[in-house]
C-alpha cells in the first residue's frame, strides 16, 4: 500500500459504516501480510490455529493470539519485521528500563504515514501550516523527536528541533523564537515552567498558546495546573513505538476529552489483563492495538499494558481513549488496592500547599507494604504551613484511595527532574 491514500481529514470524512469497512479491510490485508512475510507471526498463528482467512468481521480478530513485549525482545533485534532489510528506511527503539530494548522499523512508506498522522495529531490539536513548533520531546532512538518533527513539517509549521534537556537553554528559545506550539512531556513542561519564574518571567506571558503533551500519563488535575499556569491549550498525545511512536491517538483542542485512536491505521480493542477477553466498549482494561497499514513491522494484538476505556467517537466515528490510568507494571498493590501514580499525582494537585513533583516509594520494612510520596512544597510555605499540607494529602489519598501513606515534603527542586518521561515509582522491596 502506498501513502497517496492518506486521508488527513479521515475522522471529518468517514461514515461509521465506512470507517469499519475500511478496517476491514486493512485488518485482512495485514494479517495475510503478517503471516506470509514474518515468521515469528506464522508461528504463532500456526500455533493457535488460526490463518488469516479465518478473520471474516472484526470481531473474528479476537481469536488471533496476542503479541506482548516479550514476543518482540525473544525476537530482538529485527525478529518481528516484515520486510526485507534493504527496505527497512529507518530504526526506532524503546529504552525500557529492564533487558534489551525493544526495536522497530519502518519502511519509507510507513514513515510517510507516520508523519501524516502526527500532522493530522497537530491539526486536531489546533496547529495550522505556519505555526511555530518548539520540539522538546528526546530525539534519537527515542520516537517522541523525530515522530513530531516530521509531522510538523509534514503539516508546514516552521519545526525548532530543540530536544529534550538543557532547560535554560529552552527557556531562552521559547523567548527569542516566540514559538505557538511546544511538543513535551507534560512533566519537563512543569519544569521549563520553574524556570520562567525563577528568572522572573510569567509563564503566561510567552508566545505559546498550545502544548501537545504524552509519553506519559498525566491527569486532568495537572492539565488544569498547566494551564493554569501558561494560559496555553493543553491537549493530550498518545503512542507507543511499538505500534508507530506519538500520534497512534490524539485529543481535540475543541473538545478535551481523550485522545481520539486514529482508527483508520490502528484498531483497538479492550481486553481483561488476566483472560485476555475482550471487554465491551466503555469498561476498563488494557489496551490492545493491531496495526492496519504498517509494512515494516506489523503488530497483531499487541498488548500495550495501557490501562483506560474506549469511548465514543466525539468529533467524528472514531472512537476516543479515556486519559490512561497507567501502565500496569506501575501498578502497586497495597494492602489488596490497586494503586496507579496518576491516583496519587490527583491527590496532590488538591493540595494549594504543594507542588506537582512527586515520587512514590514502595518499601518491605518488615512483613507489609509501606509507601511513602515524596513531594515538594511550593516556595516560599511556611513550616506550619507545610504540615498541614502533608496531612491533607494523606488524609486525601486514605479517603479516596485507600491506602494509608507517609508523606515526606521536600524543598522546592527537591525531587529529581527528568527532561523526557518522568519516573515516578521506585520500589525498594528488591
Ligand atoms: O512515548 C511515544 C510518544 C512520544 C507518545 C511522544 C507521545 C508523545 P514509548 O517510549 O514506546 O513511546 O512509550 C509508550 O508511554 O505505552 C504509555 O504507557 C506511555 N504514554 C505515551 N503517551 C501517553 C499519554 C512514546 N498521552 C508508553 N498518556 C505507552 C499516558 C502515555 N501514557
Amino acid at each position: 500500500m502506498g501513502t497517496g491514500d492518506f486521508d488527513i481529514d479521515a475522522n471529518d470524512r468517514l461514515s461509521q459504516g465506512e470507517l469499519r469497512a475500511l478496517q476491514l479491510e486493512r485488518l485482512r490485508a495485514t494479517l495475510a501480510h503478517a503471516y506470509a512475510n514474518n515468521p515469528a507471526y506464522s508461528r504463532k498463528f500456526d500455533e493457535a490455529g488460526v490463518k488469516p482467512e479465518d478473520l471474516r468481521s472484526l470481531s473474528d480478530l479476537a481469536r488471533f493470539p496476542f503479541t506482548t513485549k516479550a514476543d518482540l525482545r525473544d525476537n530482538y533485534p529485527f525478529g518481528f519485521f516484515a520486510v526485507p532489510m534493504d527496505r527497512v528506511a529507518r530504526i526506532h527503539a524503546s529504552s525500557g528500563t529492564t533487558g534489551k530494548p525493544t526495536v522497530v522499523g519502518y519502511t519509507k512508506n510507513d514513515i510517510a504515514r507516520w508523519s501524516a498522522l502526527v500532522a493530522r495529531s497537530i491539526k486536531a490539536a489546533g496547529g495550522r501550516a505556519g505555526m511555530k513548533v518548539h520540539i522538546a520531546y528526546g530525539y534519537g532512538l527515542f520516537t517522541g523527536g523525530l515522530g513530531a518533527h516530521y509531522g510538523a513539517e509534514l503539516l508546514g509549521c516552521t519545526v525548532i528541533p530543540v530536544s529534550g534537556g538543557q532547560t535554560e537553554r529552552q527557556i531562552d528559545l521559547i523567548l527569542d523564537f516566540e514559538p505557538d506550539i511546544i511538543m513535551v512531556t507534560p512533566s519537563y513542561m512543569l519544569s521549563l515552567v520553574d524556570e520562567f519564574r525563577r528568572r522572573g518571567i510569567d509563564p503566561r506571558s510567552t508566545s505559546l498558546k498550545t502544548g501537545i503533551f504524552g509519553a506519559e500519563p498525566w491527569t486532568e488535575a495537572m492539565r488544569g495546573e498547566i494551564e493554569g499556569a501558561t494560559g496555553i491549550d493543553a491537549v493530550d498525545i498518545y503512542g507507543l513505538s511499538e505500534v508507530m511512536g506519538p500520534g497512534v491517538a490524539q485529543e481535540y483542542v475543541a473538545t478535551k476529552d481523550g485522545p481520539t485512536i486514529w482508527e483508520d491505521h490502528f484498531y483497538p480493542e479492550i481486553i481483561d489483563p488476566e483472560s485476555g477477553e475482550v471487554l465491551p466498549d466503555g469498561e476498563e482494561g488494557e489496551l490492545v492495538f493491531t496495526s492496519l497499514t504498517k509494512e515494516a513491522m506489523p503488530v497483531v494484538r499487541y498488548r500495550t499494558r495501557d490501562l483506560t476505556r474506549l469511548l465514543p467517537g466525539s468529533n467524528g466515528p472514531m472512537r476516543r481513549i479515556a486519559k490512561i490510568v497507567g501502565r500496569s507494571d506501575d501498578m502497586f498493590i497495597i494492602r489488596g488496592v490497586n494503586v496507579f501514580p496518576t491516583q496519587i499525582e490527583e491527590q496532590i494537585l488538591r493540595c494549594p500547599g504543594l507542588a506537582p513533583h512527586y515520587r512514590i516509594e514502595v518499601a518491605r520494612p518488615h512483613r507489609l507494604d509501606e509507601v511513602s510520596v515524596h513531594v515538594e512544597t511550593k516556595p516560599g510555605l511556611s513550616p506550619d504551613n507545610a504540615r498541614e499540607a502533608a496531612d491533607e494529602l494523606r488524609h486525601h489519598i486514605k479517603n479516596v484511595i485507600g491506602i494509608s501513606v507517609s508523606v515526606l515534603l521536600c524543598e522546592p527542586l527537591g525531587i529529581e527532574r527528568s527532561a523526557g518521561k518522568a519516573s515516578r515509582i521506585r520500589d525498594l522491596r528488591g
